[in-house]
């Protein structure tokens, strides 16, 4: 054990504090340059926006670390429970300002680097994303971070510091070129990179049995292939608490044993060649892939920081505590998917070959320790590791592996005599060539809670994916719908808007966002919505100029900005957007006086590198641009972007924009969507089907204040397995879905090439479309017909969309992290 040191800061050690750390324009500045003096060696006179912009980081970090480090004495002083947020992915995006405004330092802030010369919106646009994960599931967990720091829950997130992020995308003809995010190229300024503590993680080797001083068999694990883990620390300041958390991300580093048997033996390159292959383990981001079979390097990645982190909760926790008998009245971990999911055999491990319990006991702990988060309902999403993989890599983990199956199907086989059915299914083991580790399974085994993100979601998890599990153990699952942090998606991305809100209902609902609700009266006050309507076109006009500047299309601002942005995949149906476009343009070039709004129809996302169909999707996106911002017959009535490189800060652009959120998954698809609560919070409304959280956001709002089409999720379920109109069928009794389909088929979007998009025609019109696509067509169309309308009266629009904002109070994270602490971690907020 080590020596604890005091509980709370000194007198004299809060007092330097305060002289130290600025907080008045003044000081800040003056930190500013002391920071590009010491630490950067510039001279401030000559000094860019991307020195100030660092010496800026420096400056904010140097006030959230003061405040980490009496956060965390009270958290010894208290001897309060902790929870462990455990994720393969944070996707971040800037720090900067979201840290000002969480610091309440925006006014001095701006203050200063006026004073330098420079606005604090430039010096903002010097940072790069930390884009350390793919989509929803990391800036989930992104947004719980911020909750989690501002309910002043003792909590850690803990993950991998990726040296390269999610990938870089470029349109080179309109296909996606990947290249790599090498963010770390100039260093990030808000990191702390710690040489304590470093842990040692192990691969490979064999397993052995032993007879411990009592006389006990033991087991150790031994001839291994060792990685040191390294922390890397990023603070997450809460909103005006003075509460500050660290998300602890690990990077491999070579074992500094095996360099000196390398070295002792003459071979300095097989040295360095050693070093390069065991830190390659952090080295980059898996983007999205929906299936990441036999990739060892990826299961490396998740033992690599499920190993140290345990490593690291042990090491916190011994400080207070000899025994075991109370780990989950002092440790949570919540896994994030089931990425981290070999924390259940880690843990059992360490239990029983370290610490010496038996195995009972040691079951016990575990399950009341961890809880466990799905995230899909795509059963090829579903992860799975071969057992031989498993048994080279982790052996002694796929031992326990096998026990814990053994002991679970022998409770199974005495409830349910004789159904050898139902212990083929609910095996981890999946029985087959090669046999595999169903990860899921060992997830919902070893948790005492398993969570959906959205009411639909949870209800499909019972009833389908999980039924058998759910049978069993009906106690065990529950819901949690996933929301978004306030503070970075109304106050951060949309300063304008938030202003006007504060203007009439004051500040409250930054931490408390049902507060909101308060402005529903201004709905119906004609004043109030204009204010609304020219915030809305003024972030539309800073889109307008970013989409010049990006893609050198003119758009116009005063026309409906119709928007889809999130990962490109064939459930989430950009091609069924893409559809409409068509049918619009043939409208506009057919019926020249129709009166329809006119459209800029904007689209973002990426493909997974090798999902070539989604890549073909945004080649046809691209494809019907080209086509439609060319034609003159067209005027100004249609345009179609693609921006590239979708990433957090580009959202935060494009949300507080939109006039019109697309979310048209197949419904029972998409889990939750976090982006349908970010468009409806800065006053989009929504077009959507019943899925994921759509369902409970047409709840909050009211069906008269959002668009909604399509199958549900059980008629989608039915009409898949009964085909009632194929879409040949409906391609003959509606010749408008026809001339679609034409268009698209005769090469009319691929200057006459009838090869290029038939992958994505015959899909289509496959009577087997899983995704139900033009199924869905027609009631989309109407659908949108209905946006048409409502968008050509601009008051009763307006009045929507004031109403959507006033009853988003529901999908903060705030709300989310609540019950996640009363209802699973048993922290009590
Ligand atoms: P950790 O919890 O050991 O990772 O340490 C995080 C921070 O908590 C340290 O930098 C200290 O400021 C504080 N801390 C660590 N151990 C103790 C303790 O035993 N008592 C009070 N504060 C501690």
């Amino acid at each position: 054990m080590t020596t604890p040191t005091p509980d709370v800061l000194s007198e004299a050690e809060q007092g330097r504090c305060q002289e130290f750390f600025p907080t008045t324009a003044n000081s800040i500045q003056n930190n500013i340059i002391h920071h590009l003096m010491s630490f950067q060696g510039r001279d401030p006179e000559r000094s860019g926006a991307s020195d100030i912009y660092k010496a800026l980081a420096f400056t904010m970090r140097d006030i959230m670390v003061e405040k980490w480090i009496k956060t965390q004495k009270t958290y010894y002083a208290k001897e309060k429970k902790r929870v462990y947020y455990l994720s393969l992915e944070f996707l971040i995006g800037r720090s900067l300002s979201n840290a000002i405004i969480n610091l309440g330092l925006w006014d001095e802030v701006k203050q200063a680097v006026e004073g330098l010369g420079y606005s604090l919106g430039e010096i903002s646009e010097q940072e790069e994303d930390a884009a350390l994960g793919n989509g929803g599931l990391g800036r989930l967990a992104a947004c719980f971070m911020d909750s989690i720091a501002t309910l002043k829950i003792p909590a850690y997130g803990y993950g991998i510091r990726y040296e390269y992020g999610l990938f870089n995308q470029q349109l080179i003809n309109g296909y996606q070129v990947e290249s790599p995010d090498n963010w770390l190229r100039y260093g990030t300024p808000w990191e702390f990179e710690r040489r304590v503590p470093v842990f040692c993680v192990q691969f490979y080797g064999k397993v052995t049995t032993y007879q411990d001083e009592k006389g006990c068999f033991r087991t150790k694990w031994i001839d291994t292939e060792d990685v040191m883990a390294m922390p890397c620390d990023m603070l997450v300041p809460g909103y005006k608490n003075d509460h500050v958390i660290n998300m602890r991300f690990w990077a491999a580093r070579a074992s500094r044993e095996l360099d000196l048997t390398h070295f002792g033996e003459g071979d300095y390159i097989g040295a360095v060649q050693h070093k390069v292959s065991s830190e390659t383990i952090s080295k980059v981001l898996y983007p999205p892939d929906h299936n990441y079979a036999g990739q060892e390097l990826r299961l490396k990645q998740q033992y690599f920081f499920v190993c140290a982190t345990f490593q690291d909760i042990m090491r916190r926790y011994k400080k207070k505590n000899a025994m075991f008998d109370d780990f989950n009245d002092q440790v949570a971990v919540q896994l994030n998917d089931t990425h981290p999911a070999i924390a259940i055999p880690e843990l059992m491990r360490l239990l029983l070959d370290v610490e010496g319990l038996n195995w009972e006991k040691a079951w016990d702990v575990c399950t009341k320790t961890f809880a466990y988060t799905n995230h899909t309902l795509m059963p090829e999403a579903l992860e799975r590791w071969s057992v031989d993989l498993m048994g080279k890599v982790l052996p002694r983990h796929l031992q326990i592996i096998y026990e814990i199956n053994q002991r679970f199907l022998d409770q199974v086989a005495q409830q349910y005599p004789g159904d050898i059915d139902k212990l083929r299914r609910m095996s981890i083991i999946e029985e087959g060539y090669p046999k595999m580790v169903r990860m899921a399974h060992l997830a919902v085994i070893g948790s005492h809670s398993v969570n959906g993100v959205a009411a639909l979601h949870t209800q499909l998890l019972k009833e389908r994916t999980f039924k058998d599990f759910h049978a069993l153990y009906p106690d065990r699952f529950n819901s949690k719908t996933n929301g978004i942090t306030p503070r970075r998606w109304l106050l951060t991305a949309n300063p304008e808007l938030a202003g006007l809100i504060n203007s009439r209902i004051g500040t409250g609902w930054e931490v408390d966002l049902e507060e909101l609700r308060t402005l529903e009266p201004l709905a119906d006050d004609p004043e109030f919505r204009e204010a609304f309507w020219q915030v809305k076109l003024n972030n539309k006009k800073r889109l307008t100029d970013y989409i010049q500047l990006t893609t050198g299309v003119e758009v116009i601002p005063e026309t409906m900005f119709d928007v889809q942005v999130k990962r490109i995949h064939e459930y989430k149906r950009q091609l069924l957007n893409a559809l409409h476009v068509i049918y619009l343009y043939q409208k506009f070039v057919s019926e020249p006086d129709l009166e329809l709004p006119p459209r800029t129809v904007i689209f973002a996302g990426k493909a997974a590198p090798s999902y070539w169909r989604a890549k073909l999707i945004i080649k046809l996106i691209n494809a019907i641009a080209e086509v439609v911002n060319h034609d003159p017959r067209i005027g100004d009535r249609l345009r179609v972007v693609f921006l590239p490189n979708y990433n957090v800060s580009q959202a935060e652009l494009i949300i507080p924009a939109a006039d019109l959120s697309e979310q048209i998954s197949t419904a029972g698809t998409e889990a939750s969507g976090t982006g349908n609560m970010k468009f409806a919070l800065n006053g989009a409304l929504t077009i959507g089907t019943l899925d994921g959280a759509n369902i409970e956001i047409r709840e909050e709002v009211g069906e008269e204040n959002i668009f909604i089409f399509g199958l549900n999720a059980e008629e989608a379920a039915f009409e898949r397995i009964r085909n009632s109109r194929t879409p040949e069928q409906i391609c003959r009794d509606n010749p408008e879905v026809a001339e679609v389909m034409e268009a698209l088929a005769d090469g009319s979007f691929a200057q006459g090439d009838r090869n290029l998009f038939k992958p994505l025609v015959d899909s289509l019109m496959s009577p087997h479309d899983q995704y139900l696509l033009i199924r869905d067509f027609e009631s989309y169309l109407a659908c949108q017909q209905r946006v048409n309308e409502a968008f050509l009266d601009q008051q009763c629009w307006l009045r929507m969309a004031v109403l959507n904002v006033a009853r988003m109070g529901k999908f903060s994270t705030d709300r989310t992290i609540r019950q996640y602490a009363n209802e699973i971690w048993g922290i009590p907020v």
